[in-house]
């Protein structure tokens, strides 16, 4: 299907479905939302956020980029970051890495990608932060995966070290930082038990005094 006119008659099918079992859902949906999750995934077309979780419209408050990063440098993520815990008030985070990804194995490798180099620099650092690791690990297949869990659990914690989490904390706001792996050929999703939840769990360094 590469005809964008057909794209806008499966909205239009889809939107109808929807409205034949609840004919005020988009009524009810327009006046606002409050999604209780913020999903923070790999813009890769195979790893849908709302879909891949069993929810609808109106569930999930998303940011996708390459390689699901929360660098604390980027405004968009940020922002979203802000507005999702400040203002919808999620209780979870959920940062969804997943296998195969293709921007991890572009960080992996020793090419040179222009514009893209300085978005992949930070998986470079976390490979070498864990270098150790991946020793004696030969395959490559295996050195990816190893690298797309490490890189999930730095980006659970770059989260957990924002003033935003951590005022949000402080204000007694239940919330959760989770890190998931989307596997590709089963569509399942797993805990990778990276979860933070407090900022007891932060290194001093990382503390603020919010
Ligand atoms: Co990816």
């Amino acid at each position: 299907m590469t005809d964008p006119k057909q794209l806008i008659e499966n909205n239009h099918a889809w939107a109808a479905t929807i409205q034949e079992d609840n004919p005020d859902f988009f009524a009810n949906m327009a006046k606002g939302q409050s999604p209780k999750y913020l999903w923070i995934g790999c813009a890769d077309s195979r790893v849908p956020a709302t879909q891949a979780l069993g929810l609808g419209p109106g569930d999930v408050f998303v940011h996708r980029n390459v390689a699901n990063l929360a660098v604390h440098t980027d405004l968009n993520m940020l922002t979203v970051l802000q507005y999702a815990v400040e203002h919808l008030k999620v209780e979870h985070v959920i940062v969804c890495g997943h296998q195969h990804c293709g921007g991890v194995q572009a960080a992996m490798s020793n090419t040179d990608f222009g514009q893209i180099n300085p978005w992949l620099r930070s998986i470079k650092d976390t490979y070498r932060a864990h270098a150790a690791e991946f020793e004696g690990i030969e395959d490559q297949a295996s050195r990816v995966d190893l690298l797309v869990r490490l890189n999930v659990a730095t980006q659970v914690r770059n989260l957990a070290e924002t003033d935003i989490i951590q005022k949000a904390w402080k204000a007694g706001q239940s919330l959760q930082i989770h890190g998931w792996l989307f596997t590709l050929e089963t569509g399942k999703v797993t805990d990778l038990e990276k979860t933070i939840s407090g900022p007891d769990e932060l290194t001093s360094i990382h503390r603020l005094d919010v």
